[in-house]
């Protein structure tokens, strides 16, 4: 049940929804805009229809328009977004404090509105929500690392997981997890087609509001790489689902380094072909 209702008094008989789905399914019926029932399992559940909707006339999966944000006065300026994506960096130094949990779900709210090749909100976030909880994970983690390490069983390409975990041994130096207060790990299931594009994406989101919120980020391939390649149990400890493929991790807090510029790059190469 995709529940597709429309306010007539409200539908000004636009066409507008009929002309937005994706998936063409919507058609007028007594100048009501209606999805017949066979139709509904073809629905991508993209509410383009409830978002077109001058009026505000439909609502659909339970989704009232009147909850949504409307948008009226356009998005933030293009120079206030360049600054934000160009002024971005990853954090490596973070304070040791939690962030407040209505921020967090703040940010992981944000991250949900992302587009997906799955279309059908299956993304899954898995939290760290607390500093104490992070220092108890990295305790479990790197016990599991340093069995893989003593036994030599570090797959191939992954051997230079052998010096971080001396590091940490010999200098109690965090290069895996660096000291950060929270952890997130996004994952899809694995019938959905674009697991990892969709994770990715989604915490591209988080972290660029983050980064607005004043908040550092790190997309952590080592973690990723440990709790998938090297300690494949620490996804039980987790509580990620079996059916799932970890898409991709990153940590966030209050970062305890201050970046006074921007870095500067430019594009390797623009590939122009000569199309005639
Ligand atoms: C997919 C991905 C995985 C990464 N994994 C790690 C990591 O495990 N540890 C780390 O310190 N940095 C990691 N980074 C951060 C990169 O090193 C960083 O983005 C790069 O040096 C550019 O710096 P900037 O993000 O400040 O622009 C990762 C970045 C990406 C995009």
């Amino acid at each position: 049940m995709i529940n597709f209702i429309v306010n007539s008094e409200k539908c000004s008989k636009c066409r507008q929804c009929v002309k937005e789905c994706p998936s063409e399914i919507i058609q007028m019926e007594k100048d009501i805009p209606f999805i017949p029932q066979d139709k509904e399992k073809e629905c991508i559940k993209c509410q383009h229809c409830l978002a077109v909707c001058p009026g505000g006339a439909i609502s659909i999966l339970g989704f009232d328009p009147e909850n949504s944000i409307e948008i009226n006065a356009g998005f933030p300026d293009p120079g206030e977004m360049e600054f934000l994506i160009k002024g971005r960096r990853s954090t490596r130094r973070f304070k040791k404090e939690n962030i407040d949990a209505k921020e967090v779900s703040k940010l992981i709210n944000a991250a949900s509105y992302a587009p997906t090749g799955c279309n059908a909100m299956s993304i899954h976030f898995t939290l760290i929500d607390e500093y104490k909880k992070m220092a108890r994970f990295r305790e479990l983690a790197l016990d599991q690392l340093r069995i893989v390490v003593s036994e030599k069983k570090l797959p191939r390409g992954f051997e230079f997981f052998e010096g971080i975990m001396k590091k940490w041994d010999d200098d109690k130096i965090d290069v895996i997890f660096r000291d950060a207060p929270h952890l997130i790990i996004a994952s899809c299931p694995k019938d959905c087609v674009t697991p990892v594009e969709d994770s990715i994406i989604a915490l591209t989101n988080f972290e660029l509001l983050a980064n607005s919120m004043g908040l550092g980020t790190l997309w952590v391939g080592l973690v990723k790489w440990l709790i998938t390649e090297l300690a494949p149990d620490l996804k039980k400890v987790l509580n990620i689902p079996e059916n799932h493929i970890v898409g991709y991790v990153m940590l966030f807090g209050k970062p305890a380094v201050k970046f006074y510029r921007t870095i500067q790059r430019k594009p390797e190469t623009i590939n122009i072909p000569n199309i005639n």
